[in-house]
């Protein structure tokens, strides 16, 4: 038997006992917004740091930062020719909220149909167990062909805070030949594939202040600004009616699409009526002269993600609310600077506010898109891929973000192998988030066939 088959087989052979490990990370609320759920975070690094013991790391250290721990991990092969493969992943998640909507418990793995649902099982612990549960089959049964390494953090899904300095102060205990990012995903369930472009992002809050408290709208309404309407009227002006944002300078870096960007993109399908059925939403809307994928790619945007003022109860009060809030977000596309897209929303934003509230608008985060071909590692993965779906890989320029790619192209000098094994419909950051639980174990197969192709064999 050839060692993939072996590690396949213990693979399937030891799928169930397997899998528990990966239930078991799901069902840790490691939740990195919120302060109630510090101890889960510290309790889902520790969990990590004993699988990965388990399986044979030699090497496995917390890192304490300000937040939450970032964990790294290093298991060297025999071989002393081996390369060596740095392992992404962060194990935080999304709040679960809104909680009403979810058909069963968050943070308790549920089987329905072929899915596994849990907050985090798509993004991304089912990615970052699938990454490990593969390495443990080829630990098992041969000999590890790479050295391997892992850093995970706990601050993902906050914008990474800590791991910017951690990577820039650890250049050298982080080098490696190759870096597999799984926390992409597929285009769909039968096309495995490869990211070579990711949106950058600006994330910023408005707040507008007017009275010092809530007031009696029939007292005093006609006779103040109300800062819930003041802000309404600020955001509708950020987009003009074909769609585009309208703050000035928001698309003058951006170069015309190529006619290879053209080409590629239009090589995959996202239909209308696809993005109706996944989404839900009643139509499709978007800026005028572009493709879905085109839009999703190539083109950034700008979205209100949560709008906060004045009564939001059940039932009517009658108020003027004393403040309003909005948070908003930019996707960002190559050659777009995000903190002077920062200062452009900032600028337009104050120059069409009226005096009649105070105003301010304050910077979230703020990270650049990422565009590269040719990660090292990547015919293997190819390979790999096609091998495991017999079909040809798919390329994609995707429309989320993971600011480190770009980080460790920077202080690492490697491209990042972008991929993983969630789908578009998996409700990630939604309720009733979920894993297609055939494409995990055939990312698993993938995963198994990588690692083993630096061998010999
Ligand atoms: N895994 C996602 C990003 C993603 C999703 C990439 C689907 C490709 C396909 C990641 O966890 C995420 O949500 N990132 C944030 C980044 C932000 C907090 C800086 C995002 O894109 O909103
Ligand atoms: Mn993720």
């Amino acid at each position: 038997m050839s060692t993939v088959e072996q590690a396949l087989k213990y693979f399937y052979e030891n799928k169930k006992q397997l899998t528990e490990s990966y239930f078991d990370l799901v069902r840790i609320p490691s939740v990195s917004t919120d302060p109630n759920h510090r101890g889960d975070m510290i309790k889902a690094a520790e969990f990590l740091s004993e699988t990965l013991k388990g399986i044979g790391f030699e090497r496995v250290e917390i890192h304490p930062t300000d937040m939450h721990p970032i964990l790294f991990a290093e298991k060297i092969s025999n071989n002393p020719n081996a390369k060596t493969l740095l392992i992404y992943g962060h194990y935080d998640v999304q709040p679960a909220d809104p909680l009403d909507e979810w058909k069963s418990d968050p943070f308790q793995p549920e089987f329905r149909d072929d899915y596994l649902y849990a907050r985090g099982a798509s993004d991304m612990k089912g990615q970052v167990m699938a990454s490990i549960i593969a390495l443990e089959s080829v630990l098992k049964t041969g000999d590890l062909p790479i050295n391997i390494k892992y850093l995970l953090e706990g601050e993902e899904e906050i914008g990474s805070p800590s791991l910017d300095g951690f990577i820039i102060s650890h250049t050298d205990l982080l080098s490696c030949d190759m870096i597999l990012n799984p926390d992409a995903g597929m285009v769909g369930k039968d096309q495995p594939t490869l990211v070579y472009g990711l949106r950058g992002m600006t994330y910023f809050e408005v707040r507008v202040d007017g009275p010092k408290t809530d007031l009696h709208s029939g007292l005093w309404g006609g006779n103040v600004a109300n800062p819930a309407n003041v802000l309404s009227q600020i955001i509708a002006k950020l987009h003009n009616p074909d769609g585009t944002v309208a703050i000035p300078g928001f698309y003058d870096r951006i170069p015309p699409m190529s006619q290879e960007d053209k080409i590629r993109i239009s090589m995959n399908q996202l239909s209308e009526e696809s993005i109706m059925e996944m989404t839900g939403a009643p139509a499709v809307y978007g800026e005028a002269g572009f493709t879905p994928l085109e839009r999703q790619g190539v083109r950034p945007t700008l979205d209100v993600n949560g709008l906060y003022s004045g009564f939001i109860g059940e039932g009517a009060k009658t108020i003027i609310p004393a403040y309003a809030k909005a948070k908003i977000s930019c996707r960002l596309v190559p050659n777009q600077d995000p903190m002077e897209i920062f200062n452009l929303a900032k600028d337009y934003i104050l120059s069409i506010a009226p005096d009649t509230v105070r105003i301010k608008v304050f910077l979230h985060s703020a990270g650049p898109a990422y565009l590269a071909d040719d990660a090292p590692g990547a015919q293997n993965l190819v390979d790999a891929m096609q091998e495991v779906w017999q079909t040809p890989v798919t390329y994609k320029r995707e429309g989320g973000s993971i600011p480190v790619a770009t980080v460790m192209l920077r202080e690492l000098g490697v491209k990042s192998l972008l991929t993983g094994f969630g789908l578009p419909d998996d409700g990630i950051h939604a309720p009733n988030e979920r894993m297609h639980f055939p494409t995990w174990l055939k990312g698993i197969e993938t995963l198994i066939r990588f690692y083993l192709s630096f061998g010999g064999e």
